[in-house]
């Protein structure tokens, strides 16, 4: 049984969706959530399903790496996704579950990924640019942002009416099913 660890900023949809799909599962199951903010919504959708969740300061997460993997030790995790973690992992982290830490991001990789982009951030520079297509993808996580190993990607159209706004709903929606499956097929593959 592996022990899977969330770490999130927001609202904690993905979080959610993860948490639901390995619930009864024999294959893995969320065994805790650690956020950046006490008031991240994904702490409330945690405590709805029974899954404990911490938060950490900021300067936790720059400077006592150590604090975290302790606290990931003691709670047996064995595998993380960052679904909507607002800060690049301390390599301490990164090091100490290479191979076992996904992260997913709202646009197709390589295209509109890395520093400063982020959250509505990308959906805007994506209606910006005028493309036609966007999706989410899901990568292994590696000390340089948005640039590890893709696992999956899934893909939406855009048509001429699509705000930023419409086009973040739209990821969202392929998000609920491609992160779970994606930590599936990494799962199988470990
Ligand atoms: C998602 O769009 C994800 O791709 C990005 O941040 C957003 C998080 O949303 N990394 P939520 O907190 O899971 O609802």
């Amino acid at each position: 049984m592996h022990n899977i660890a969330i770490f999130a900023s927001g609202a904690g949809s993905n979080a959610e969706s993860i948490a639901r799909t390995f619930a009864g599962s024999d294959i893995a199951r969320v065994a805790l959530l650690l956020a950046n903010k006490e008031d991240a919504g994904a702490h409330e959708r945690m405590r709805g399903l029974g899954i404990p969740s911490l938060t950490f300061g900021n300067d936790a997460w720059a400077n006592d790496p150590g604090r975290i993997i302790a606290t990931l030790s003691a709670h047996d995790i064995d595998f993380i996704a960052l679904a909507g973690f607002l800060r690049q992992v301390h390599p301490a982290i990164v090091s100490a579950y290479t191979g076992r830490m996904l992260n997913i991001h709202p646009s197709l990789l390589p295209e509109f990924g890395g520093k400063g982009m982020y959250g509505m951030r990308v959906h805007r520079a994506v209606i910006g640019a005028g493309c036609r297509r966007s999706g989410a993808t899901v990568h292994q996580v590696t000390d340089i942002m948005d640039e590890g190993a893709i696992v999956m990607q899934a893909a939406v159209d855009i048509t001429p009416a699509d705000t930023p706004e419409s086009l973040a709903a739209k990821v969202n929606e392929l998000e609920m099913a491609l992160y779970p499956a994606a930590i599936k097929k990494v799962l199988s593959e470990l």
